[in-house]
Order: C-alpha cells, then structure tokens, then sequence
C-alpha cells in the first residue's frame, strides 16, 4: 500500500496483527512495570489518528484502553504497596488533521485521572529531542518508558532511538519498513537518510547484488546488530510477510530485561495469522519460525540438542537459553521436547522429583 493522504485509512491485515501484538504486550508491560515504578511513560513516535476507516482504534486509543483496564483493576485491589502515581503517554503525529482527529478521540474517553495524555502536533525526532534536552536540563532520566516507533517510511534516525535507549528501563518496538528501505536503498539522493536510519555508513558496504533473501538477510542482519550493539541487550525481529510472499517489514523489540522478552513472545505467539499473512521470527533469518502455526518442535529438538549435547544442565540453563536465544517460548520445552526424549532415554534425571515425567525448578538433566 502507497502512504495514504487522508486523515483516517483501511487497517490492513498484518497491521491488524501489529495492533493484537502490541495490545497483548502491553496487557503484560504495564502491570509488570506499575508494579516497581510510580511514574511510566508510553512514548507513540507516529501515533496516527488514532482510528481506522471502519471505526478500529488505531495504536494511541489500545495502549489508552490498555492502561485504563490496568488502573481499573488497581483500583478494585485492596493492598498496602505502593500504587503507581502516573502513566504518561505521549502521541506524537506530524499530520495536524490526524493529530486534531487522535485528540478528539481521546476526549470523547473518560481518562482514568493516574493518565497524563499529551498529544503533539510535531514530529517525533524534534519532540523526542525536546524531551531528552529538558531532561539533561534538570538532570533527570526518563521514566521507564515503552517506546513505539511505526513510521510509514523509513526516515528515522538510529541516533534518536540510542539516545532514548541511553536511558535505562526503556523498551523499544520498531517497525522497519524493508518494502520501502530494499526499493530504495542504492536510489541516488537517499545516501543520507540511509545513513540516519543505519546510524552510520555500513549500509554502504552491503554486497546487494545478490539473490532477494540474501538481500533481505543483509538488510535485516545489519539494522539488527546496530541494536544489539547500542540500545539493548535482548533484540528479536519479526518478519510481516504480504500476500505475495514478500516481507512488508520487520518488527524489532528490544529490551534490556528478560521479563520483557518473555511478555513479547507471549504476545506473538498469541497472533492467530488466519492465513491472510505470514508472520514470522526473523531474528536468525536463516531459519525463520512461523507463528499462528504448531511450533516446529523438531527445530527446537535440534537447536537444544545444539546446544546442550553431551553436556549436564539445569532446567532454569535450558529456559533460559531457549528464552534469549532461540524464537521458542519456554512453555515449548518441558511437555513437548523433554517429556519425549525422557521416554526415548536421549536424557536423564539427575535430581529427585516427586512426579515423573516432570522438570520442577532445580531439575539437573544429562543430555545425550
Ligand atoms: C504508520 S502510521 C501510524 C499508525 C499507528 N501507529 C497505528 O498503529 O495505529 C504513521 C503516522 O506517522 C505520521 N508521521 C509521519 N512522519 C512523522 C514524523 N516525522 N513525526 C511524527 N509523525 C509522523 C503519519 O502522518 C502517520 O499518521
């Protein structure tokens, strides 16, 4: 689809999927974060106006809905620790007419009192801007913060997203528009937005002339180590696939906190892709793991066996691995991977347990 003009346009399919995504996400991350924190920031760089042609609520208005159903529900606990005080979230739209319907929309909401809702009329990189220079002002840091960068293009500045990561507790979701960046990466005129979105020239030295996946694994593989390297320490992507098979974009999360990532996956593998799209973890694009389908439990056999062959490791050391560094979420481990090879004797227990068949914290495992 061509950028629309209007103020409001057709919620597509997969941005449909983007939307249950981050819905389910944020259904974890602000009870999670509420729960430590008095103060926290939704951050929506490229909020939109906040509604789709049919009526379906655009990003700003789930994460609004999201943050009242959780104050709601703090609100109906009876408990002593510490509430939080505020949830601030800004929408950030540069389209006066979507900025003027977003707002709007928002006030014809009751607004829980706890949420600060500021929407600017700007671009993002100027308010983002504006926002890290009065917090160096005064010192400050920013709140722990869930940062949503959706962009329709690809004019985006890494720099910004660093500076932002800079601060702790901040979490980021970005939406890498690959259809657009592949089209026109070697396009004369477009040397120095490249450069902004990379963050620096390596995009350059890509070897383009090549195959489409190789292409894609490049363009991918190098946006991807650019966060790993300055923003978190836990990066995955996810890839959108079109109808015709081709990727519209990637979605990349990155957290500096193992919760978060394991409330991302949740919330990715809980899309239910109804065939109208593809939708896949692309962190390690050379094997790309489908969501809305079973898991591909024998690719999990095989990356944990990989990994753990001939070695003795605890239950938490097999979690945590396929955690961090593999699509899978740990709900995919115990019934479905060593429940079988247990009966097939391609491992064995080393610790007592009262139940066979089961893998309780501390279970030590020899791998064969
Ligand atoms: C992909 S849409 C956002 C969709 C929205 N996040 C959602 O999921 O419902 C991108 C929006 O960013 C706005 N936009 C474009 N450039 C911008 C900029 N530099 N700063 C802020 N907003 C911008 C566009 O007008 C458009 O409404």
């Amino acid at each position: 689809m061509s950028q629309p003009e209007t103020t409001l346009w057709e919620l597509e399919p997969h941005t449909e999927a983007k939307h249950i995504i981050l819905r389910n996400y944020l259904r974890a991350w602000f009870p999670i974060m509420g729960q430590y924190n008095s103060r926290i920031l939704f951050l929506d760089g490229y909020s939109g106006p906040g509604q789709y042609d049919n009526g379906e609520d655009g990003s700003p208005i789930i994460a609004i809905k999201e943050a009242m159903q959780y104050l709601d529900s703090c609100d109906k606990r009876i408990s002593n620790k510490p509430e939080i005080a505020e949830i601030v979230m800004i929408f950030i739209e540069e389209n006066t007419e979507r900025a003027i319907h977003l707002q709007e929309r928002i006030d014809s909401m009751e607004i829980h009192k706890k949420i600060n809702v500021q929407v600017v009329n700007s671009n993002f990189e100027d308010t983002a801007n504006d926002i890290l220079q009065e917090l160096e002002k005064s010192k400050a840091q920013l709140a722990p913060a869930f940062l949503f960068v959706d962009p329709f293009g690809y004019n985006l500045s890494f720099e910004l997203i660093q500076k932002l990561m800079d601060n702790p507790k901040c979490e980021v979701f970005i939406n890498f528009m690959y259809e657009f960046i592949n089209r026109f990466i070697r396009r004369i005129g477009q040397e120095a937005v490249m450069t902004k979105l990379f963050g620096n020239e390596d995009w350059k030295q890509l070897d383009l002339d090549c195959q489409p996946e190789e292409r894609r694994e490049l363009i991918h593989g190098l946006y991807q180590q650019q966060l790993i390297d300055n923003t978190a320490k836990y990066v995955r992507s996810f890839e959108m696939k079109g109808k015709r098979n081709s990727t519209k974009y990637f979605l990349f999360y990155g957290t500096n906190h193992k919760k978060g990532l394991l409330k991302m996956k949740d919330a990715m593998w809980s899309v239910d892709t109804g065939g109208t799209y593809t939708f896949s973890d692309a962190t390690n694009p050379l094997q790309g793991v489908l969501f809305g389908n079973e898991p591909n439990y024998e690719y999990l056999k095989d990356l944990l066996l990989l990994e753990f062959k001939g070695k003795t490791a605890t239950i938490e050391e097999i979690e945590d691995y396929v955690l961090c560094s593999t699509p899978f979420r740990t709900t995919h481990i115990k019934l479905p991977i060593l429940k079988p090879m247990e009966q097939n004797q391609e491992l064995r227990i080393l610790t007592d347990r009262k139940r066979r068949w089961t893998y309780p914290a501390g279970t030590i495992i020899e791998i064969f």
